[in-house]
């Protein structure tokens, strides 16, 4: 299939669509490589991949349920958030560190470096044969998830899991997964008919 063919096919699997085995430590590091391919505006790095592997799971499942305590979590609530520990044959937190020093990297654009960096991973794993999908939740944006994950300065943008799809058909644009429609305004050329008018504050003019 030609690349960009293979490129378009790819759909994020739900966890119960990846089964075992998962990318092995190869596959992991060669996806991570390329999302280092991202563009970097003075290379600030602001984005790393932290591999939670299946020994960790029951520990981070202890870190989940402690982050639905502070939440004001139940018993029962607090087991379903073990419980998303063990989601996914493979499991990365995606770290972010967004510095706001930096007079010409504002953080929107780190952020589209993480971004960038998140695609580049998702589409190595899927060129590699494998299934991810991105997470968030409400642990990605707990201080006592993050503390065990993150550095001074970082926090955890989100989650992937990957593995091997049980049913690779799933995962290919077949006419039960369209794709989201694409937006019509999507590649557009600029017509340069905005109004030159500055304003007495010194403010440009803007699109109509
Ligand atoms: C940062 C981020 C966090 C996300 N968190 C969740 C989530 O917690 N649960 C979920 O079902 N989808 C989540 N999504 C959306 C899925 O990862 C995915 O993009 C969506 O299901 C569309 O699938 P597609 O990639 O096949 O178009 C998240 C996406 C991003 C970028």
């Amino acid at each position: 299939m030609p690349l960009l063919a293979q490129l378009a096919a790819r759909r994020s699997a739900e966890p119960r669509e990846l089964t075992a085995p998962p990318p092995p430590p190869e596959v992991l590091q060669a996806a991570a490589e390329l999302a280092m391919r991202a563009p970097d505006h003075q290379a600030l790095r602001p984005v790393r991949f932290v591999h939670v592997g299946q020994q960790e799971r029951a520990a981070l499942g202890e870190l989940f349920a402690r982050a639905a305590q502070a939440r004001g979590r139940d018993a029962v609530g607090m087991q379903m958030a073990r419980e998303r520990a063990f989601v996914g044959p493979a499991l990365l937190a995606v770290v972010a560190r967004i510095r706001d020093d930096v007079a010409d990297v504002p953080p929107h654009e780190q952020w589209l470096t993480v971004g960038a960096a998140l695609m580049n991973l998702l589409n190595a794993l899927h060129l590699q044969g494998f299934g991810a999908k991105v997470l968030g939740g409400s642990a990605a944006r707990s201080e006592v998830v993050r503390r065990a994950f993150c550095h001074e300065g970082e926090q955890i943008a989100c989650w992937v899991i990957a593995g091997t799809l049980a049913d690779a058909q799933a995962a290919a644009p077949t006419a039960t997964r369209p794709p989201a429609p694409i937006p019509r305004d999507l590649l557009g050329d600029w017509t340069p008919d905005w109004t030159p008018d500055w304003a007495p504050d010194g403010t440009p003019g803007g699109m109509p």
